[in-house]
């Protein structure tokens, strides 16, 4: 913990003041789950009809998997990995869905602590949607060369692939065929690709007749423009609920919002 404001003013230097991609375990966030799960806690209980005591105990299961992926992963760049990734985890542990699409794939990070919860749970699939590029970033340290020549979703074991199925493309192009082929209406629509008005908006708008009732909608960097707040005042999506920093998530009504 005495690190922490050193390695904060460290990554706000190289990150936000210089604009550089910097390796997970300099990215604070990544460092060291358990601020960010402490300020989710409740909102996520409330989301997940789970009780704190019950998040509790998925939260512990994390450790393990934060160690083999600080072992696997801390050493290469974020390649603009979803850093509350693991509040994922929570949330597909706490609520089971059987189907989830996501949008935006670059290192997997958010696959994979999706997937993990989907094994642990048991039952599950997820459908990932990306351009077939690694969103590496500019670095002073010459080590996103490296993750930029890798596979998009590297970081998903092997052993998780089972339940995985990757689709290579634009999220306007494949969503449309992708969703309507699906046997089954979602559980959960997470977007994570292009973080503009235009895209964010069609995401929701596409994903969310598709989404079953009480299904969950999800989206990263809800305050990079007005699309999210827009979209759930649009809808009247109640229980809006930010997460962490910057993760938004709300339940699709029992009588779904249409438009
Ligand atoms: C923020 S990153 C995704 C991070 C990923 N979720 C993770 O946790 O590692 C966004 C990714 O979406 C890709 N992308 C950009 N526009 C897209 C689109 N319209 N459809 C699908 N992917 C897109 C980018 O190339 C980039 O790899």
């Amino acid at each position: 913990m005495s690190a922490h404001p050193l390695l904060w003013a460290r990554f706000l230097y190289r990150h936000d003041l210089r604009h550089e991609d910097v390796r997970l375990m300099d990215n604070p966030r990544f460092a060291d789950w358990e601020p960010m799960y402490r300020v989710a806690r409740e909102p996520l209980a409330r989301l997940t009809g789970r009780t704190p005591e019950e998040l509790d105990r998925f939260y512990r299961e994390l450790a393990p998997i934060h160690r083999q992926l600080e072992a696997e992963a801390g050493r290469l760049q974020g390649a603009s990995a979803l850093m509350q990734a693991p509040l994922l985890y929570l949330i597909v542990r706490a609520t089971h869905p059987a189907l989830a699409l996501e949008t935006g794939v670059s290192s997997g990070f958010s696959s994979r602590l999706i997937l993990e919860a989907l094994e642990a749970n048991g039952s599950g699939e997820l459908h990932s949607i990306g351009v077939a590029q690694v969103a590496a970033g500019r670095s002073s340290d010459g080590l996103g060369d490296a993750v930029a020549a890798r596979p998009i979703g590297y970081l998903v074991s092997e052993r998780l692939r089972a339940r995985w199925h990757l689709h290579f493309g634009r999220s306007d192009d494949v969503m449309p065929g992708l969703l309507t082929s699906l046997a089954q209406p979602l559980d959960l629509f997470l977007h994570d690709s292009r973080h503009q008005y235009d895209t964010m908006t069609w995401e929701y708008t596409t994903a969310l007749p598709h989404l079953r009732p009480n299904g969950l909608l999800l989206s990263h960097d809800i305050h990079t423009c007005r699309a999210w707040p827009d979209f759930i005042a649009a809808r009247s999506l109640a229980g809006d609920e930010e997460l962490d920093h910057d993760l938004g998530g709300v339940r699709v009504p029992i009588a779904p919002a249409r438009g």
